[in-house]
């Protein structure tokens, strides 16, 4: 494990039901990418008092939301992370609020990382012991070897490798003085390092990033600098362009090329024999409005780029020349996001969808469907019964799912009493059942004579 002090601010989140996410596009208007040419799902967590849904977020491209990840408390999207062969939902929860945003000494919280499966079953807790504290925002990778690499502070006891910036990096060579982050008082301590981003390689070294010191560290798994890159005691020489300060988010992606962003998302071709770097290419936001910190750059597949922007409150993707292809903001400034990316998801929530039923009266009513996190309902059809003893489920009517929430509605004097939906796929198939609900909004056992007809995930 890690440790180096490190600011974060959570700002406390209300799920409103009725809430939707506002996604706006720039660039290719004629053409907007909500719709055409985006698959996949956004995976972040929304900060600040404007963006309407804050905590963590799976969003489709047009910005209507998928998923919401309650019970949690205060929580950070990792996007997807392999872990025994499959895709795993990474989020970092942290219990209570850090008072200055800080997260000053003596504040000691429950600050864990979940591994969430595709049915959002939390399949692993993973956070640092003995330590004081738990893992804090910045970082987590989970490793092919099955070990976690994350980030905490401060760090004292056990754990299977520790490495503490203050033990090999001088603060004399960081660009952030005293007074500027930190200053430096026991709740408020100098934080002059700021680790924000860590990659453990196959070949066993951690890329660490530290953003007041502007550079990139290899070390070594007995802990020692093997290069700086960046920073004051650099032992690179930078081509054109290819110098950063301040950077987040570092990812060699093999053995010659790594991203960051700062104030633009680098591609860097690295040669750490003859000791050079050069850029390859640089993603710029949109109509250039830098950001100031945070921020992510994820290559997809294809050659292209996400880029979060971090203390900006847009997303960003970018063909294989680092050229623009649209612009996404979900907020106003300064609301932010700390990570972004883009994955494939498939989900099928063990939780029944959820059902509101809206109007009391029986002959003319409306039924709110949603389900949490699942990404395989095309329609809803709702169902009537008449009597809760045996309930007899009539279908009703069936309406198309274009947002998260579904209205239905029934005019028709036939005296059904219970309603409950059911959530269909793209092949008619049935994935989920709601319970029944009564007109004053009693939850009842659904009937355990429904059959789900899609295959299980
Ligand atoms: C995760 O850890 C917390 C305590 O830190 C515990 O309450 C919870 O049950 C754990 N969850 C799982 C799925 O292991
Ligand atoms: C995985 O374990 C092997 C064998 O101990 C080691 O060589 C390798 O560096 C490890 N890789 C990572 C990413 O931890
Ligand atoms: C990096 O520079 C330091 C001196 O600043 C030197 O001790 C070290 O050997 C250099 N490392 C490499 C890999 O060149
Ligand atoms: C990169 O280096 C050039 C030349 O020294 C300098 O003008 C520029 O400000 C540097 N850029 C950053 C981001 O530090
Ligand atoms: C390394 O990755 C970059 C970016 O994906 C790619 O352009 C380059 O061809 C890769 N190099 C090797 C040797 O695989
Ligand atoms: C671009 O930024 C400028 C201010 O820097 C602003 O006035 C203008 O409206 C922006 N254009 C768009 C399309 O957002
Ligand atoms: C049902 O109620 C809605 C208002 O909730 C109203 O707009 C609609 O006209 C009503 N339909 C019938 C058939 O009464
Ligand atoms: C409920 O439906 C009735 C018609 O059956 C309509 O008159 C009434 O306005 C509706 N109420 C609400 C709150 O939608
Ligand atoms: C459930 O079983 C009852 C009788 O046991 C039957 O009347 C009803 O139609 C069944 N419901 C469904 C949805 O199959
Ligand atoms: C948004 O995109 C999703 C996924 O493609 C689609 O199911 C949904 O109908 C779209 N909603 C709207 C309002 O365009
Ligand atoms: C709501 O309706 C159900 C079924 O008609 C009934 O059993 C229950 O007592 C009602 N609850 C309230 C609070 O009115």
């Amino acid at each position: 494990m890690l440790s180096s002090l490190s600011a974060s601010i959570f700002l406390s989140v209300l799920l409103a039901r009725h809430a939707r996410a506002s996604v706006n596009y720039a660039l290719a208007p004629s053409d907007c990418p909500a719709n055409s040419q985006v698959e996949g799902y956004f995976f972040y967590s929304p900060q600040g008092a404007v963006a309407m849904q804050g905590g963590g977020l799976i969003m489709n491209p047009n910005g209507t939301m998928v998923y919401y990840a309650t019970g949690f408390g205060q929580c950070s999207m990792r996007g997807l992370q392999e872990y025994e062969g499959a895709d795993h939902l990474a989020i970092w929860v942290g219990d209570g609020s850090p008072v200055t945003g800080r997260h000053g000494s003596g504040y000691i919280y429950i600050y864990k990382n979940l591994l969430v499966d595709n049915t959002y079953s939390v399949v692993e807790n993973v956070t640092v012991t003995n330590l004081g504290t738990g893992a804090d925002v910045h970082e987590l990778q989970i490793t092919p070897n099955k070990t976690a690499v994350m980030t905490a502070y401060p760090t004292q006891g056990e754990a299977v490798f520790t490495w503490k910036a203050l033990d090999h990096v001088d603060p004399s060579e960081c660009y952030a003085a005293i007074g500027d982050a930190g200053t430096g008082t026991v709740d408020d301590p100098w934080d002059y390092f700021h680790i924000n981003s860590i990659q453990k390689n196959d070949d066993g070294n951690y890329l660490i990033s530290s953003r007041h010191c502007h550079t990139l560290y290899s070390v070594n798994p007995d802990g020692d600098i093997i290069w700086r890159m960046g920073g004051m005691n650099c032992n690179f020489t930078f081509g054109p362009g290819a110098n950063y300060t301040w950077q987040h988010h570092a990812r060699i992606h093999n053995w010659t090329t790594l991203s960051l962003p700062f104030s633009q998302g680098l591609l860097l071709n690295y040669d750490d024999s003859a000791m050079t770097v050069s850029l390859i290419n640089a993603r710029s936001p949109f109509n250039r409005t830098a950001t100031t910190a945070q921020g992510s750059v994820q290559l997809l597949d294809n050659g292209d780029s996400i880029v979060g922007w971090g203390a900006m409150p847009s997303y960003s993707q970018h063909d294989n020349d680092g050229n623009i292809l649209w612009s996404a903001q979900f907020g106003l400034v300064p609301d932010s996001a700390y990570r972004v990316f883009l994955h494939e998801w498939t989900a099928r929530p063990t939780t029944p969808p959820s059902i509101q039923v809206s109007n009391t009266s029986s002959s003319n009513i409306t039924v709110y469907a949603w389900w949490n996190g699942a990404t395989e309902v095309t329609a809803w059809q709702l169902l009537g019964s008449t009597t809760d003893e045996p309930l007899v489920a009539s279908p009703l009517v069936v309406a198309d799912k274009l947002d998260f929430e579904t209205a239905l509605t029934f005019t028709g004097d036939r005296g059904y009493a219970y309603f409950q939906v059911a959530a269909m796929n793209a092949d008619g198939e049935v994935l989920g059942f709601s319970d029944f609900t009564s007109l004053n909004g009693t939850t009842f056992a659904k009937a355990d004579n429904q059959t789900i007809t899609a295959a299980p995930l």
